[in-house]
């Protein structure tokens, strides 16, 4: 291995978790899960990922009937995280990967007002949103048909349906933790339910979920605290957050370094433990007059740890791997300098991982990178 890359291998520590290095798999969404219920193969699917530090699941429904609709890359098959079936499938996972030597967080998500109505495990219970809006509709990163489908307006959420949505994340991050699952991942980026109550386009509420950037944090905080006193005090709660949605790649929560300190300290103080910062460019400098990206901010603001993630492996980001085959790079050396620099703990890998079960092992063996093109959300090899 190149002596520059040594400290990405070096353990990590929060709470009760304790990874063997520093990679960690990104949440991936994957269509394997008819009826909610992971197939076994998704059990070897994970294993084969285990020396990731650690391997954090694609978006998995908590127990709310809305959590869930058709995903936007298509399919009705995303698992959810209640029912003895579905439970079941998670628990071989966990062994599954345990046995490999590696650790396995799930990433509790609710698609909020990104759920297409009449989809997913519940087709019948209509979708939940802060204002009943989806947001911008000439900026959407979503397929025109899932746009017209999926825009018409809502209804508010009500003060009783929030409170079914926060107890449903507490009962599914309880159900996790019997599990055996090492951490608690929470979905709170790209436009979905938690990301849709935190920004202005899509919360125009001036109730106790609504109101100034603040203000707006209150969901979020509320689903943190819920899932704290479900879990065991030292058990790290890892929030992904986003300045991007599917409505607007262009959003931003926070224009300023003051902003972003209002949400992340706000989420900091309700209990999250280790931040996911999702860009599509992990070295994307965040705010004017500094290279720093936008995880080496959070870090700086909350003393947290935090994950990076973006583009490592790639120079083209996540939407145009959508569109056409992409080629590899090696960018390790800036991860490394920029993890030295101290902007990050932790390193999450998505295509990547996704295309090769063994980048891990190519990145230490110092061999080529696989190019990636969609048809690996397609297999579970
Ligand atoms: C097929 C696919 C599915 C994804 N599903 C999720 C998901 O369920 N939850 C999530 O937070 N991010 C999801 N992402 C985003 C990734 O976690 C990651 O942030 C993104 O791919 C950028 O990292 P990369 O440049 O290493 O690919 C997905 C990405 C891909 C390629």
């Amino acid at each position: 291995m190149r002596h520059e890359l040594e400290p990405l291998f070096t353990p990590f520590t929060c709470g009760s978790l304790t990874t063997a290095n520093r990679f960690v798999m990104s949440p991936m969404t994957r269509n394997f899960s008819p009826g909610g219920v992971p197939v076994p193969e998704a059990a070897d699917y994970y294993a084969r990922r285990a020396k990731m530090g650690l391997v954090i699941t694609e978006g998995v429904g908590p127990d709310h009937p809305a959590a869930l609709g058709d995903g936007t890359t298509g399919g009705p098959a995303l698992p959810v995280m209640y029912g003895e079936a579905a439970l079941a499938s998670w628990k071989s996972i966990v062994d599954a990967v345990h046995a490999a030597g590696g650790k396995i967080a799930p990433q509790l998500w609710h698609m909020g007002p990104i759920r297409l109505a009449g989809t997913g495990p519940h087709p019948e219970a209509s979708s939940i949103s802060p204002s009943g809006v989806w947001g911008p509709f000439d900026k959407a990163m979503v397929p025109p048909d899932y746009l017209e489908a999926v825009k018409a307006p809502g209804v508010p959420a009500s003060d009783s349906e929030i409170a079914d949505i926060i107890a449903g994340f507490a009962r599914s991050a309880a159900q996790a933790h019997h599990l055996g699952f090492d951490a608690i991942a929470l979905h709170g980026a790209h436009g979905y339910l938690l990301d849709s109550f935190l920004w202005a386009e899509t919360n125009h509420r001036s109730d106790q979920w609504g109101g100034d950037r603040l203000r707006r944090t209150r969901l979020a905080r509320e689903v943190v605290r819920a899932v704290r006193r479900a879990i065991p005090a030292d058990k790290p709660i890892i929030y992904r957050f986003s300045q991007w949605k599917l409505q607007d790649y262009g959003a931003r929560l926070a224009e300023t370094p003051e902003e972003l300190s209002m949400i992340t300290s706000a989420l900091a103080d309700s209990g999250v433990d280790i931040f996911d910062v999702s860009t599509r460019h992990f070295d994307a400098p965040a705010f004017g007059g500094s290279d720093m990206g936008l995880s080496g901010w959070v870090r700086k603001l909350t003393g947290k740890p935090v994950m990076t993630v973006g583009g490592i492996g790639f120079d083209k980001d996540l939407q145009s791997s959508f569109m056409e085959p992409t080629a590899s790079i090696d960018n390790l050396d800036e991860v490394a300098r920029r993890f030295g620099a101290g902007e990050f703990d932790l390193v999450a890998i998505g295509r990547a991982a996704l295309m090769d079960a063994d980048w891990i092992g190519k990145v230490c063996r110092g061999e080529p990178f696989k190019s990636f093109d969609m048809s690996a959300y397609g297999r579970l090899d």
